[in-house]
């Protein structure tokens, strides 16, 4: 179902029969994580954030994270929630789900994989903003300006700008494949 093949060194990876090549590197990948964590390690200096981690997407890019910022002392939990299928959205947006926290009061740093359209976010923010938390900061590996539906969605720390393109590897699935990439590869014009 799934083969892998080689243009000089450039490993392609094919999935249902789409063509995706190397975008970011996984190394690129933990340089960029540490200078976030940089920042969120100083702007939290004395606080006690709890990290958000939005399932299934961002499991990756939220333990790394996390991890990067050992200087501060944190929390990690996790919550789930679906709104997409295949390559495109389906607009549909799911509850959240497992979030067993009490926020009231909290420093939470919400950690997604990707902001495409900002939907998923736009619903989740509202629905932790009724916890009450004591601040809501936007942590996402990935953002597609392009694409954003929500001029005042403003994400506080960013991996990476990328174009309105579908994107695998590193949390980011093909109708569950390709999370366990270490790169992130983009779709290519060519089939497989
Ligand atoms: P949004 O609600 O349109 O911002 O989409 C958010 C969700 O869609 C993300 O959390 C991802 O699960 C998924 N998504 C958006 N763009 C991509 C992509 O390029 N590759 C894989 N998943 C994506
Ligand atoms: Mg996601």
């Amino acid at each position: 179902m799934r083969k892998i093949f080689l243009f000089g060194t450039m490993k392609h990876k094919c999935y249902q029969g789409m063509t995706f090549r190397p975008y970011i590197t996984g190394s690129q990948i933990t340089e960029r994580i540490k200078e976030l964590a940089a920042r969120i390690t100083s702007e939290y200096a004395g606080r006690t954030p709890l990290f958000l981690c939005v399932l299934n997407g961002a499991a990756p890019f939220a333990v790394d994270l996390f991890r990067a910022c050992e200087d501060i002392d944190a929390e990690l939990t996790f919550v789930r929630l679906k709104s997409y299928e295949g390559t495109g959205s389906t607009g549909v947006v799911k509850q959240v789900m497992g979030l067993s926290e009490n926020l009231e009061g909290r420093d939470v740093i919400l950690v997604e994989d990707i902001i495409d359209t900002g939907n998923t976010m736009v619903r989740l923010l509202a629905d932790l903003n009724a916890l009450k938390p004591a601040s809501i900061r936007i942590a996402t590996l990935l953002f597609k300006p392009a694409a954003l539906v929500h001029p005042e969605l403003k994400p506080d720390y960013v991996g990476f700008e990328i174009p309105k393109k579908f994107i695998i590897g590193y949390g980011l699935d093909i109708d569950g494949l390709a999370r366990n990439l270490n790169d992130i590869y983009i779709l290519d014009e060519e089939s497989c």
